[in-house]
């Protein structure tokens, strides 16, 4: 007797995004309100890193909260309901729960019950590794339509009184949904991560010292801290090359990109890889880290739903993004702009 066929997932296809959302902390907290206990000032910030606001959750906020507000506006600018949804990959540093993953919730949250759901730890790389995967499952197709999120509370991942990263960083959540296409949605992504420089942007300590440590705590809340000279010239150098090999595997030039929506870790890493990478002059960039900070896993899905949202990004438009942070994880990738 002959071996039966097995039922496989369809041949490869195209991938391509079908619409972004986003949620921001509901709190603005303008730079006046942080420097007292780090001796700063709101001229210093500004200079150094182009914030002049960030954005904190209310306390009662959860990442779950965010990440629900972030889908149920993606999948609503995507036209999809939850429950096509195939997939739901979450990128996050902040949900203080080891299992079960955030993902799993979130995604019983929004109705997407049928989906597979896991979280991804690659800090503020989460979404763009998120893409990675997702318009990987997508192409290959594991799934129809997947759901990528990225989200973070950094505001409960600080030390008012550390100077090294604490100002710099928000709370949000930004999600896409991917969904299959006859044309490219993605250019191939170029990411890695290079754990042999994992110190220069790590948590103080970790969660089992934080729990051996009793009540006369040694070890109080662990926070997060960085090497902030070495992670700018990380960046600035290393992350423009990876950036231009994104540009170069979408067989594309600079100046073919419309809309740049790099990882909004500080103003002046995205002017340097403007001008190295010789981006057009009237490129569109993502410069969301003004009034909302670096929030990590969130900060490229949100500056990419703002610039939809405010007109400046258009529907077809080639853009580059990149992710990169803490591991030291990376990705880069040109997307079309749903
Ligand atoms: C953190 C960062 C803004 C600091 O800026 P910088 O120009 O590198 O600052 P430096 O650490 O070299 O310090 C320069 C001066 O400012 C002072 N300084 C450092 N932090 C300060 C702060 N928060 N407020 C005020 N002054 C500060 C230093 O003491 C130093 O003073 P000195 O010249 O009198 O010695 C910058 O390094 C950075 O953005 N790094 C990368 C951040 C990043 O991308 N992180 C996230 C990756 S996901």
């Amino acid at each position: 007797m002959s071996k039966p066929t097995l039922t496989a997932p369809a041949p490869a296809r195209y991938s391509r995004l079908l619409g972004v959302g986003g949620s921001r902390g509901e709190r603005i907290v303008p730079n006046d309100d942080i420097v007292g206990p780090i001796d700063s000032s709101d001229e210093w910030i500004q200079q150094r890193t182009g914030i002049q606001t960030r954005r904190y959750a209310n306390e009662d906020t959860t990442v779950a909260d965010m990440s629900v507000a972030a889908a149920k506006d993606a999948l609503k600018n995507a036209g999809i309901t939850a429950d096509q949804v195939g997939a739901v990959v979450l990128g996050t540093v902040t949900w203080w729960v080891q299992t079960p993953s955030l993902a799993a919730i979130v995604a019983d949250r929004i109705g997407a019950t049928a989906a597979a759901a896991y979280d991804i730890s690659a800090a503020c790389a989460g979404y763009a590794y998120g893409v990675a995967q997702a318009e990987g499952l997508v192409r290959a197709g594991v799934v129809d339509h997947a759901l990528v999120i990225g989200v973070e509370k950094m505001s409960e991942f600080i030390d008012p009184t550390d100077r090294s990263i604490s100002f710099i960083l928000g709370d949000g959540a930004g999600a896409a949904v991917i969904g299959p296409s006859d044309t490219p949605g993605f250019g191939p992504a170029v990411w890695g991560a290079d754990g042999s420089k994992a110190q220069v942007i790590s948590q103080t300590h970790s969660w089992s010292d934080f729990r051996r440590s009793g009540p006369d705590a040694d070890h109080s809340w662990p926070t997060l801290r960085q090497e902030g000279p070495t992670v700018f010239k990380w960046a600035t150098f290393e992350m423009t090359k990876v950036a231009k090999k994104a540009i170069e595997a979408a067989g594309l030039t600079p100046e073919q990109i419309d809309v740049f929506v790099p990882h909004q870790a500080n103003v002046r890493i995205i002017d340097h890889m403007v001008k190295y990478l010789a981006l057009r002059d009237d490129v569109v960039v993502g410069k969301d880290i003004v009034d909302t900070g670096n929030t990590s896993a969130a900060s490229i899905p949100l500056a990419l739903e703002r610039l939809i949202r405010e007109g400046q990004a258009k529907s077809g438009d080639i853009a580059l993004q990149i992710g990169f942070g803490a591991g030291l994880a990376y990705a880069a990738q040109v997307v079309i702009v749903p």
